[in-house]
């Protein structure tokens, strides 16, 4: 049988306080509770998870260059590097393959300065205002994408 493919959950700066951070907006649910999740969901769909976060804008780029080489694809929350980051944006446009990306609140109902987003001028698709099931709902996207590439 051939191995799950590796799909890499990067979450980038402050998303490390959900749970308590302004949870009107972003809910109760933890990061672990989330991370915890997804690799369950993933492996019900034959995904191999594996999640990760960061504050510094270095390490997500460093993450997503080294990701080339080992994950088939990836599911973006950047936070507020979604809307600043030419750096992500580079390094996810050099990725060259599926990436969703993810925001817990509905970015286009909030302040104008989130209204734009680098990173999903380079991903496939974007999930935003539904909370933690964002997650649950890109990896059903890309368990759906992957199988297309395959069978390309
Ligand atoms: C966020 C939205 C961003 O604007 C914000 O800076 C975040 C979280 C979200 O998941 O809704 O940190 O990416």
């Amino acid at each position: 049988m051939a191995s799950a493919p590796k799909v890499l959950i990067l979450n980038g700066p402050n998303l490390n306080l959900l749970g308590e951070r302004e949870p009107a907006v972003y809910g109760r649910t933890t990061l672990a509770d989330i991370e915890t999740a997804a690799v369950r969901h993933g492996k019900e769909l034959g995904l191999a998870v594996e999640c990760r976060q960061s504050n510094h804008e270095g390490e997500i780029v460093t993450w997503v260059q080294e990701a080339r080489r080992s994950h088939a694809a990836l599911i973006v929350n950047a936070g507020a590097y979604s809307h600043t980051s030419v750096a992500i944006r580079d390094a996810l446009q050099a990725f060259g393959k599926p990436i969703i990306e993810v925001h817990l609140s509905n970015i286009f109902r909030r302040e104008p300065f989130r209204h734009h987003s680098h990173v999903s001028e380079v991903a496939q698709g974007v999930i935003c205002g539904l909370g933690a099931a964002g997650y649950r709902l890109a990896l059903v996207a890309l368990s759906e994408l992957l199988e297309t590439v395959k069978e390309a």
